[in-house]
């Protein structure tokens, strides 16, 4: 990657996990070391994209097929990173997203079981070669995950909704991808309190970057 380009980070986890604050956590952290990140997520991300999110977390088209979940997935992808992430980037802008193509492998891949190549084709089509830099995984085991979620309170999205076992999968399929490509993904345990979750967290971003920067 050249030296001007900005950097992609995306935070993932399962329900439950703590995203929200890891979130602001490594915002922080970019910041502190001269990258202030564009702060985005997925489903959304633009306006047409925050649409589409409502279709696919809203209850009104509860029984949508696969294949429409999984396109709508890639349609919000597509805007996404024609209008946002790809600017941010060939600006030399970083960009941080909750969420993006991991989590398409693990709710639609592993979670609804659509074939992994197809999703690979859609992938490829869409993002080109756009990948992350660094995929920040955060686990906790699915039942803590579940109850914590729960204890958050307000009525469940269409996904929230699955059962335990579809988590699993998920869950399943984030571990996968994490251990296939130790470069690229970092799994954090988010079944600790929330300031162990920071610090690792801090610590994780620190010797990226350390890494990432030395390159250049
Ligand atoms: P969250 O960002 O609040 O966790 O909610 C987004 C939901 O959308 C979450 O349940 C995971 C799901 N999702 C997919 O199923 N596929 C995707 O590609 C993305 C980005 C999210």
């Amino acid at each position: 990657m050249s030296r001007d380009r900005g950097r992609f980070i995306v935070l993932e986890g399962v329900e439950g996990a703590g995203k929200s604050t890891a979130m602001a956590v490594v915002e922080e952290t970019l910041g502190a070391a001269g990258f202030p990140p564009v702060v985005t997520r997925e489903p959304g991300g633009t306006p047409l994209g925050e649409a589409i999110r409502e279709l696919l977390l809203g209850h009104r088209h509860a029984e949508m097929s696969d294949a429409t979940e999984v396109l709508l997935v890639f349609a919000a992808r597509a805007e996404h990173i024609e209008k946002r992430i790809r600017p941010a980037l060939e600006a030399g802008t970083w960009v941080l997203c909750d969420r993006f193509t991991d989590a398409t492998y693990a709710y639609q891949g592993a979670g609804r079981g659509m074939p992994e190549h197809r999703l690979a084709t859609l992938e490829n089509w869409v993002q080109g070669d756009l990948r992350p830099d660094l995929v920040l995984i955060l686990d906790v085991p699915v039942r803590e995950g579940l109850d914590r979620a729960s204890r958050r309170g307000g009525a469940p999205d269409r996904f929230e909704s699955q059962r335990e076992e579809f988590f699993q999968r998920v869950r399943n399929a984030y571990l996968a991808r994490a251990a296939a490509d130790s470069a690229r993904y970092r799994l954090i345990d988010a079944s600790r309190p929330v300031e162990d979750v920071a610090a690792t967290l801090r610590a994780v971003l620190g010797e990226w970057l350390r890494d990432a920067t030395d390159a250049n």
